[in-house]
């Protein structure tokens, strides 16, 4: 049995992981669940610690999930540091890692049921990256089948990531409240990425042109979507090593474009390609 405070419980069996959490449960006990492929930096971290201020039992999965990257993408060499993740997570109260294995989540195989992201997630991500969103929200889907949380934590870093998976508790009626917390930056502004590791010395300073762009954006909401779209775009193109995959501002409500024109609340979003690595980044601004 795990008691609150005791050390972190690795498991990698969902039957395992059931049995534990059924026993908490009978207790009374809440549980909140943390969504990771692992590499964790201090924005996991901001995750783990709200979850723990919202239930009494936390679950960090770490699960590299092969439905949502496509061919030619970082599957095989995306960092998978599971001691380290458990180290970094020891001082946080997390009663439970679930780092289940492949054939533990896909034992047949790549499934051939799938949840669809529809519209949005063929945009902006998705439009770079086929078939993303529909791994990613099956994954997710899985995780909240075999956890069963009554809250799960999202950063809202991966703001298309966060508006999918609400879209999809909210159509499936998914018994369980999605709590979305803020981006970590470095003091310089870049947003912390489990990519960010890949960034050579001159990248990481290239790297710098998304959260510039987001301030440019920023800066310029006050003078409508126009504006904030030709200054952001003047900040994202002054890096050399950067190659601008998408700048776009969205309504939070539909994560459509806005309109020329449009006033109030909306995301910028921004996605680049720094050297090798691909960087997305995003703020929220308010439209003049
Ligand atoms: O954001 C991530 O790390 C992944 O997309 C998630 C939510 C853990 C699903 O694999």
């Amino acid at each position: 049995m795990i008691e609150a405070g005791s050390a972190t419980r690795v498991v990698g069996a969902i039957a395992e992981l059931r049995a534990l959490l059924a026993e908490r449960r009978a207790g009374g006990a809440s549980v909140a669940l943390v969504p990771t492929m692992g590499a964790l930096h201090d924005g996991h971290l901001a995750l783990v610690r709200r979850a723990s201020e919202l239930a009494d039992v936390v679950v960090v999965s770490i699960f590299v999930n092969p439905l949502q990257f496509g061919p030619g993408e970082d599957l095989d060499r995306y960092p998978r540091t599971l001691d380290a993740d458990v180290a970094a997570l020891e001082g946080l109260q997390v009663d439970v890692v679930f780092a289940p294995t492949v054939a533990e989540m896909y034992p047949s195989g790549p499934t051939s049921t799938r949840v669809v992201a529809g519209e949005v997630g063929a945009l902006y991500e998705g439009a770079s990256r086929p078939g993303h969103f529909d791994g990613m929200l099956t994954v997710v889907a899985k995780l909240f089948h075999i956890v069963q949380p009554d809250v799960a934590c999202f950063g809202q870093k991966d703001a298309q990531q966060v508006f999918l998976v609400s879209s999809m508790v909210r159509d499936l009626d998914v018994p369980l409240s999605i709590e979305v917390v803020p981006t970590v930056r470095e003091a310089d502004g870049l947003a912390l990425s489990s990519r960010n590791r890949y960034l050579s010395a001159d990248d990481r300073r290239a790297a710098l042109a998304l959260s510039e762009a987001l301030r440019a954006a920023d800066a310029a909401a006050a003078q409508g979507v126009d504006e904030v779209l030709a200054e952001a775009e003047a900040a994202f193109g002054a890096h050399e090593a950067v190659q601008p995959d998408y700048l776009v501002v969205v309504d939070p409500a539909t994560f459509l474009p806005v309109e020329s024109g449009a006033t109030g609340d909306a995301i910028v979003l921004v996605a680049a390609r720094v050297g090798s690595t691909r960087l997305i980044d995003n703020a929220r601004i308010r439209l003049g």
